[in-house]
Formats: structure tokens, sequence, C-alpha cells
């Protein structure tokens, strides 16, 4: 037997489980909800990996409540859903639909009366159709629209929700949906387009801060960002400074807006012409008082200098990577402390929730017994938590962690075939089965913490970085 440590959390750390309402839900015509963009992108042949659509699911619009027991058995704190604007305003602007706003107060209530904290984000991708129509986050109205449905939820349910992020992801929903065409829309714009469209996404989070701070005053309010969690490919300055590069374009474009009121110089003047129209008032909008920031990290982004000396590049994965199932996706928990020390070095000591972490095994499924075995996703969470509570160590001010996800769904282009649960979900049954993760996890949860075997500390790039920053 190995030597086991145990690495225990701060009290009052909290654990969660996390779910996104397209993923889960089903019942995409039910009382009252209209098309969002991923309903019509699924519905276009060959976008979806199995041609696979939201259509039913986990079935959890039907089921939520045995979900809800599960998430209570597994003893964790906090639950991250979220809300779909097409239940809520299914036509993007105008009537509200109070048949959706009753469905996710009956989940509300039923996680309240359970004991477990409600974090909701507002926005997980699943825009209305109509709105798409009318260039949904090229148009600056997209923003308006966006903070008066939020305005909607949150003057029924604001005072029930302890926890509010205002988007998720919006760097991948940009990036995938509008540059690469590979998420909904589809679209392939260019990047003065894509500058807009990532400035009228701040406003709306800023106008979305404003409705929380209204409607929700004790709620902790922030956003869910998906960082590039850059790591140098060697130690070598000109990959250094390559991957500095890669983090100023990537995450201070983002991060600086957000928390200090502007884009950052250096890809502002790199940019050229492709660069956001800016009003008066804009800046200070978007840069709203945030409670947290949630960052999520499955994988860590690989740079190097690019052969001319004057960029950065990806490079692919070392020979010894532990690869996870998402193509050019690896198990690599340094990647998330770095991540987390990062975040709070460069922009002041936010409080921060990993709010989204996790594997996907294509092959998880349920044995004879009803057991499901999924040592890889073992290996993964254990050896991300172990690198989350060092960053708490190195000062971070690390408030909690998100499992994604609660259970099996739809991953998007790649549909059914992505198993990111730690709970199985059969799509012929719709029954969930606890995979030994959850089991593992809801000891963790239950106890702040667990024992493993430690880990090597991999400190060369955080050396080097903490010299710079
Ligand atoms: C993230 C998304 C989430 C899920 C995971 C695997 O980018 O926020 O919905 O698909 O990836």
């Amino acid at each position: 037997m190995p030597d086991l440590k145990r690495f225990q959390f701060p009290d009052g750390f909290l654990w969660g489980v996390a779910t996104a309402s397209y993923q889960i839900e089903g019942a995409t015509e039910a009382d009252g909800r209209k098309p969002s963009i991923w309903d019509t992108f699924c519905a276009t042949p060959g976008k979806i990996s199995d041609a696979s659509s939201g259509k039913d699911a986990c079935r959890h619009y039907e089921k939520w409540e045995e979900d809800l027991d599960l998430i209570q058995w597994l003893g964790v704190g906090s639950y991250r859903f979220s809300i779909a604007w097409p239940r809520i305003v299914p036509e993007g602007t105008g009537a509200v639909n109070q048949k959706g706003l009753d469905f996710y107060e009956r989940l509300v209530d039923g996680l309240l009366k359970r004991g477990i904290k409600p974090n909701a984000t507002l926005y997980h991708w699943d825009l209305p159709q109509p709105l798409e129509d009318r260039g949904g986050w090229r148009n600056r109205d997209t923003a308006k629209h966006y903070a008066d449905y939020a305005a909607v939820v949150l003057k029924r349910l604001g005072s029930r929700l302890p926890m509010i992020a205002t988007h998720n992801e919006p760097q991948v929903f940009v990036h995938c949906g509008y540059r690469d065409g590979a998420h909904a829309p589809g679209a392939r714009e260019n990047e003065k387009v894509l500058a807009e469209m990532v400035h009228h996404v701040l406003l709306s989070h800023g106008l979305g801060m404003q409705a929380i701070r209204a409607y929700a005053p004790k709620a902790e309010a922030g956003i869910v960002l998906a960082p590039a969690p850059v790591w140098p490919e060697t130690d070598d300055p000109k990959d250094l400074a390559a991957s500095e590069l890669h983090w100023e374009d990537a995450n201070d474009w983002w991060a600086l807006p957000l928390l200090k009121g502007k884009y950052p110089e250096g890809p502002w003047q790199r940019r050229g012409k492709d660069i956001p129209t800016i009003l008066e008032g804009d800046m200070a909008l978007i840069n709203q008082t945030m409670d947290f920031l949630g960052l999520n990290y499955y994988s860590p982004a690989r740079t190097r200098a690019s052969a001319n000396g004057q960029g950065y590049e990806g490079v692919g994965h070392p020979k010894d990577a532990i690869l996870a199932d998402m193509p050019g996706w690896e198990d690599f928990p340094p990647g998330i402390e770095n991540e987390l020390v990062q975040f709070s070095r460069r922009y002041g000591n936010i409080p921060l929730y990993i709010t989204e972490n996790g594997i996907s095994v294509k092959s998880d499924h349920v044995e004879a017994d009803g057991q499901v075995h999924d040592p890889r996703r073992l290996h993964y969470l254990s050896g991300h938590l172990i690198h989350c509570r060092r960053a708490i160590e190195r000062g971070v001010n690390l408030k909690g962690y998100f499992v994604w996800s609660l259970m099996d769904n739809f991953e998007w282009g790649h549909g059914y075939t992505q198993r990111f649960g730690i709970i199985h979900v059969d799509y012929q049954t719709f029954k969930r089965s606890p995979k030994d993760s959850a089991h593992w996890y809801r000891q963790a949860a239950m106890s702040n913490g667990f024992e493993a075997e430690d880990t090597p500390v991999n400190e060369g790039y955080f050396a080097k970085a903490q010299a710079r920053v």
C-alpha cells in the first residue's frame, strides 16, 4: 500500500456539482419553451457527431426531484445549474412564460428544502433563436434583451438565489459558436465582428450584474470564465515570453475589462483594426464589482514560441501525457493550480471558485451488479483537488469546487458520446447509477477532504511565473 496523505480543506469550503439547462433538461417543446440556437444547430445535418440533440437529454425536466434527491445523497453544499432563456422569454424579447419560471421555482425551492445552495447561471449558451435571427450577439441590442430577461428571472427568484453567475464561458460560446462554427449557431465571423461580439457580451454581463444587485441584493454574484490555462512547453525564456503573449490575448482580454475596466494594451495594439467600438460609459458598466470569479479548468493550453520567434503557437501533448477521451484533452492536475495562482496574482485576490472540472470517459458503463467503475475519473478528480488544496496553501482565495458533471449529458457537438458524469445515465431507460467517483466525491464532500497518494510538486513554471507577475 502506498502512503496516503490527508488533504483537508478549509472550514466552509463549498463542494458542488454542475450541469447546464440544454445538456440535461430535455422537454424542449414543453410548457411554452421555444427553440434556442442549439435546437436549430442540432437539427442541421452533420453538426452533432451522433446526430442527436437535447430533445430528451437526461429528461431532467421530468425527473428533477429524483435528481435533487441524488444531489442530496451526494452530501454536497451546492448545485450549479443554468436557466434556459427560451423557457422564460421564448421569443427572446417580450412575453414572459410563467410556466418556465414555475419550473425553476420548483427546482430552487426543492434545493433549499434539501439544504443545498442553488447556484444559478443565467446564460449557458441557449440563446432564443428569434434573437439570433436579429444578429444574436453581433447586435448590441442583445445585451439589453439579456438584461430584461435577467430582471424577469431575478424578480421572481432573486431573493432565493444565494449565488448567481451572469454567463458561462463566454470565450467558448463566442469562439466555438461564431469563429470556428463548431457550436451553435455555427457561424464563422471575422476578427472584427468577434471583437464587437465580445464587447456586447461584456456589456450584457454589466447589465446583468446591475439586475442582480437590484433584485437579488444578498446574492454572491459573478461570472464564470473559461481561461486558457497557458502552460509553456519549456522553461526557455522564448517559450515563457510566448506564453505571456498568449495569456494576454486569451485571458487579459476578458479579465481586465471585467475587473479593471480596460482592455489590455498589448493585445489592443496587436489587433490593429480588429477592436470593438466603445461608447461612453461602456467600460464602467462592464467593470461592476463582483463577489467572485468562477473559473473552469479541464486541460492545459500548452504553448511555445512560434518558429519565427515573434508570436506563440499551440503544441501537442508530451509523450507521457495521460489523455482524456475528449479529443486533445489531458489529465494534467498542475494546470488547475497554475490557473488559480495566476488569476489571483494578476487580477487581485478576488474570491475564486472552480465552477467546472472533470473528465470524459466514453466507455463508462453499468456492470451486472449495478456498479460503474471509473478509475480514470477518480484519478482525475483527486489529482485536481490536491492541486486546488495546494493553490489555497499558496494564498489563493479558493472558496469552492464544482464537479462537471452531476450526470452524463448532452456534450454539445459530441452529442451523447462523451460521458462526464459522476452519475451514469442510461439513455434508453434514463436510469441514473452513481459511479465509483460519486461514492468517492460524496465521502470527500461530507468530510471536507480525502486521503490520497501525494502527487509530485511541479514548480518549474510556477516559480518563473511568480517572478513575472
Ligand atoms: C465546458 C462547458 C460545459 C461542458 C464542459 C465539458 O466548456 O461549460 O457545458 O460541456 O465544457
